[in-house]
């Protein structure tokens, strides 16, 4: 029996087949769609437009753009909304949200009748939460980003969301620049429609997207605003049809091989700290991990070759002039596994096949020649992150790499807000900031890793400092900060046994996070410690109930695939993946 197609797809369970096609032909003929539209394939366009979303407003052209594609192709369009999340417009974080909406947008897929499906989003954890979701649905898809902001400018200076702002407030709270200028450049720093304008988490996940294969050759980098947004649309949509006679599906495309082909290019444009969680999350849809231990073999033999802020210089507009992702696939050819395939069937090797016209050496650099001769994150582990934590190496100040110091606790979000900039803080330079009971069960885990350098010392000058957490900070942060601390405090980590006053040491070139006080006295802080309350209703509770760890994608456990046997990217860990 041939499989159903287009709205004949996934009948509504009435206990009478035929009653319910015509019922819902009927319904749909209420939208203006003649008999001949009907009976087309579907293809499914997954709109995240939002008042509370600013990196998608350019939303309705991209869903145009789709649909012209789809009914050139010969198939039926049809978009439907998902939840949308705006990164600056959530409370507590994001991040919370990010598995409601895979959620929202696995189910979805599986639940209304299309034959393939588009999923367009941007904002930071709208991208990773719609591959996790067309991971577990399986239904042939294909990703398509908003594309990043266009630059402004403040006093000839060019400006972009948001490295920059954070360089601003910087500059605002050390009162080197006054009331009157950073007010001016709030209103220039987010200057078009389109997700953050440096390699920050949204262009991360962009480009890890078009690496794995969910998204066409070339699509990640272009603007939000250029035209060539608008035909790669256009080409998504026809794509989608194309699926629907040749089905690719994302469990064909999001294997062993592509996750690491997404590793090696995180680290060699210098990507976002989160992206790591995401491409776990997205893995363990699969039934796949990553190892720390991997991933640090990845990065000690990658290059940084992409001279993008918060790291380097450029910016998103600038990597799509210069070449894009095909600019750094080709330099990263040998490393590459070459016979993962897209969503066009086409192997990476048969991609990079072809010459690329032209690619400018000062956004991309070669990788002989590279921006640094190792990648820019880097898994560290020790008595203080059993299961393991993230270091951004290359966003960090190299002096602060082998640091042994006094830590400066804060016990939760709440207390670095009330104490930070006490002029009476005990802190010095010298200094470790810990910040706990912010992970992924106590707090869901917002970008609160970016500790403020305290104002007393901001004052003196001081612009980088040591500073550990079981939080995570934003792609476009950067500083000498350890994030992603595993097991978190609040599940009884060992970060919880840390006091004001103990010694703490960070060890780069050991790849190690450690707190110099005994095993003993460890376990006897432990013995006294008590679980905080967690929230009892709603979304709330069974996020804190069944959210596993950042080593584990902080994917709800239900969620992932029947086939996980379990993993973690601390540099200890013995439970291995991907290789
Ligand atoms: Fe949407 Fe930065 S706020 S990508």
């Amino acid at each position: 029996m041939t499989e159903a197609k287009g709205l004949a797809r996934g009948l509504t369970n009435y206990g009478d087949k035929d009653f319910a096609i015509y019922l819902r032909r009927s319904f749909a003929r209420s939208m203006g769609l003649s008999r001949e539209m009907l009976q087309k394939p579907a293809v499914g366009v997954a709109m995240t437009p939002s008042g509370f979303n600013n990196c998608h407003r350019a939303m309705p052209e991209l869903v145009e753009a789709v649909s012209r594609g789809v009914l050139a192709a010969g198939a039926l369009p049809r978009p439907f909304p998902t939840t949308s999340l705006g990164e600056v417009f959530l409370n507590p974080t994001s991040m919370v949200y990010r598995n409601l909406m895979s959620m929202d947008t696995e189910e979805m897929i599986r639940a209304q009748p299309m034959d393939s499906v588009v999923l367009i989003g941007g904002c930071d954890k709208t991208v990773p939460a719609q591959l996790m979701g067309a991971a577990s649905a399986d239904v042939p898809a294909i990703q398509l980003v908003t594309g990043p902001m266009s630059t402004g400018r403040h006093r000839g200076e060019r400006l972009g969301a948001c490295t920059d702002c954070r360089r601003f407030w910087g500059r605002f709270r050390a009162e080197e620049i006054d009331r009157e200028e950073i007010d001016a450049v709030e209103g220039r720093l987010a200057a078009t429609t389109g997700t953050c304008a440096v390699m920050g988490t949204a262009s991360t996940m962009a480009v890890i997207a078009e690496v794995l294969g969910m998204s066409l050759p070339g699509s990640s980098a272009i603007p939000a605003v250029h035209a060539d947004r608008l035909v790669a649309a256009e080409a998504s949509g026809t794509a989608a049809v194309n699926l629907i006679a040749n089905p690719i599906r994302p469990s064909q495309i999001t294997t062993e091989k592509s996750i690491e082909n997404a590793l090696r290019v995180l680290m060699a444009v210098s990507g976002s700290t989160n992206a790591v969680i995401h491409l776990a999350a997205v893995a363990g849809r699969r039934g796949l991990t990553i190892s720390g231990q991997r991933l640090n073999e990845i990065s000690d033999e990658t290059p940084v070759l992409v001279d993008l802020k918060p790291v380097g210089r450029g910016y998103m507009e600038d990597f799509h002039a210069a070449g894009g992702v095909g600019g750094v696939l080709r330099e990263l050819r040998d490393f590459l596994h070459l016979d993962t395939i897209d969503i066009q069937g086409h192997t990476l090797e048969e991609r990079l096949s072809q010459p690329l016209e032209w690619v400018d050496r000062s956004v991309i650099r070669s990788f002989d020649d590279p921006v640094s001769p190792i990648g820019g994150l880097i898994s560290v582990s020790g008595n203080i992150a059993p299961d393991g934590a993230i270091f951004k190496r290359a966003a960090a100040t190299p002096e602060l790499f082998e640091t042994e110091g006094r830590a400066v606790v804060f016990d939760s979000l709440e207390d670095l807000a009330n104490r930070i900039d006490d002029p009476g803080l005990d802190v010095t330079r010298e200094d470790i900031l810990v910040l706990r009971n912010a992970g992924p069960v106590a707090a869901g885990m917002p970008e609160a890793g970016y500790l403020p350098i305290p104002k007393k010392l901001a004052l003196q000058g001081v612009k980088d400092i040591v500073r550990i957490s079981d939080t995570r900070m934003s792609g476009t942060a950067f500083g000498a900060i350890v994030l992603h601390i595993a097991p978190e405090a609040a599940v009884g980590g060992p970060l919880a046994a840390v006091r004001s006053g103990d010694r703490v040491r960070l060890s780069v070139r050991d790849k190690r996070i450690d707190l110099l006080v005994s095993d003993e006295e460890i376990a006897r802080r432990m013995a006294e410690w008590t679980a905080p309350v967690a929230p009892t209703r709603g979304y709330r509770a069974l996020y804190s109930r069944t959210v596993g760890q950042a080593s584990d994608g902080c994917d709800l456990d239900f969620l992932r695939h029947d086939d996980l046997v379990g993993g973690s990217y601390g540099a200890n860990s013995t439970k291995e993946t991907s290789q």
